[in-house]
């Protein structure tokens, strides 16, 4: 699912930030690009970082 629209970053690609080794919200962003303009998909971005995380 995409997460962010206006940056085409998928659930899909956080997983993949955090496969590569980001650890933090700043980390996937700087990846991802995700949040980078409206910021109302951050709280969701979040969420499938820290899932992911967990899931390691
Ligand atoms: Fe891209 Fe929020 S949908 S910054």
């Amino acid at each position: 699912m995409y997460v962010c629209l206006c940056q085409g970053v998928t659930d899909r690609d956080i997983e993949n930030a955090v496969s590569d080794g980001a650890r933090s919200w700043r980390e996937v962003r700087e990846v991802t690009g995700c949040a980078g303009q409206c910021g109302k998909c951050a709280c969701t971005g979040k969420r499938v970082m820290r899932d992911a995380i967990s899931e390691q």
